[in-house]
């Protein structure tokens, strides 16, 4: 089908949005056809002519009305792109139109989802449409989850074939939270019985892999850092690496994944459990959650001195059969630097590369793989083996 623009970024105007609007205006190909879309067109024109300063030869976006609350306008939009990417958050508050509207349209979409209720509704409600329709709806594409989902497959894929394979990763970050990031992480904490509502209408209609298992382990990890301490994670990341790891072979008939915070110090786990355990306890009071939300408001984020000092590493510890390896990702600032690129890479890798046939709701793994493993550096998020041992 013929459609007007290969890239459409909605909520361009926002924080993050405008952060992967610049990395567009400066890293895409100039063939690109592309648009900025939200609901307010004088903050479209502000970002365009902020964009044309970047490189005043290359034409700039077009410029597209959006608005959640009126379905026709996001069918539209949905209509018109190759591939749309959404920065409208919170998704469980903005999101369904658009992954309802691309599902419909047979038009791939990638975001920047770390909500995991509305990632499994979306899967529930979405999964069978895309699949007839062709569309690839690829969530969480930025912090949330590349790095991990995409570590996994790098050190899976440096492990021996048709045996139990076991991974684990350590990150660690420096970096702070965006004003809709904020309110997308409280209101994601605030209903723990319908995150797992969500995850049980998933499970049932997805099933487990057939003839093999995959997990995601909970217990305390089998590697000892070198100078450090451990904590899981409970976050959507560990749940993307198993839904990789159902789809794919390669990740052989027994397949575990443990996802840890790594701290230096004692006194930092324990300060970051805790911090995490009071947020999580605060999201399910309202004026507790109103009151941290007023912390930030939308649009409102890093400042560039915050994100010029910001950072991520994730350590990967793989092994099975007779062998083990240890790689890293790393790049620059998590949340919104390094995001914007991966979210931007995302677009451009389905628009552009030659993938495997999926459809439906997948995984960066799934969908992009080893294409958006190439394409990262560019994004300063580098894919390393830093040592591999035969055991
Ligand atoms: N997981 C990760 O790695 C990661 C990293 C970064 C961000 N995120 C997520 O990305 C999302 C955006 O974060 P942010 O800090 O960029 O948020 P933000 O600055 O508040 O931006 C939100 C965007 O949504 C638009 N919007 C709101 N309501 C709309 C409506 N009815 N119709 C059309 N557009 C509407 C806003 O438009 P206006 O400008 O007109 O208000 C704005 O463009 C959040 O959910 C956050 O959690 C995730």
């Amino acid at each position: 089908m013929e459609r007007g623009y290969d890239i459409v970024l909605f909520g361009a105007t926002g924080y993050t949005g405008a952060l992967t609007a610049e990395y567009l205006a400066e890293h895409s190909p100039r063939e690109l056809r592309w648009a900025l879309a939200g609901r307010n067109v004088d903050k479209l024109e502000a970002l365009r002519a902020e964009l044309a300063e970047i490189d005043p030869d290359r034409p700039t976006p077009d410029l597209l009305s959006a608005d959640v609350e009126d379905p026709a306008s996001i069918r539209a939009l949905a209509a018109a792109a190759r591939v749309v990417i959404s920065t409208v958050g919170p998704y469980a508050e903005y999101g369904e139109p658009m992954v309802a509207a691309c599902a419909e349209e047979g038009t791939d979409y990638v975001d920047l989802c770390g909500e995991p209720a509305f990632v499994d509704r979306m899967y529930v409600k979405y999964h069978t449409i895309a699949r007839q329709t062709g569309a690839r709806l690829v969530h969480a594409c930025g912090f949330d989850s590349i790095p991990y989902d995409l570590g996994v497959l790098f050190t899976v894929e440096r492990l021996p074939e048709g045996v139990p394979l076991h991974v684990e990763g350590f990150v660690r970050a420096k970096g702070s939270a965006s004003g809709g990031t904020l309110r997308s992480a409280l209101g994601a904490f605030s209903d723990p019985f319908e995150m797992k509502t969500a995850a049980r209408e998933r499970k049932a209609l997805e099933g487990e892999p057939e003839g093999r298992r995959v997990r995601i382990e909970r217990g305390l990890p089998r590697t000892r850092l070198a100078r450090g301490w451990t904590l899981p994670i409970p976050s959507l990341d560990p749940q993307v690496v198993v839904r990789s790891a159902a789809a794919l072979e390669r990740y052989g008939p027994d397949f575990g994944y443990g996802h840890y915070g790594a701290f230096r110090w004692l006194t930092s786990a324990l300060g970051a459990a805790g911090g995490a355990a009071g947020v999580m306890a605060a999201a399910q009071v309202p004026s507790l959650r109103e009151r941290l939300m007023s912390l930030r408001s939308p649009g409102e984020g890093p400042t560039e001195e915050q994100l010029a000092g910001g950072w991520f590493t994730v350590h990967f510890v793989g092994s099975g059969g007779g062998r083990r390896v240890h790689t890293l990702v790393s790049g620059g600032e998590p949340g919104y630097g390094a995001t914007s690129g991966m979210l931007a890479e995302s677009a451009l890798c389905l628009w552009q590369d030659e993938l495997p046939a999926t459809s439906g709701q997948v995984t960066t793994a799934v969908a992009m793989g080893e294409a958006l493993i190439e394409r990262l550096p560019r994004a300063g998020v580098e894919f390393e083996v830093l040592r591999t041992f035969e055991e």
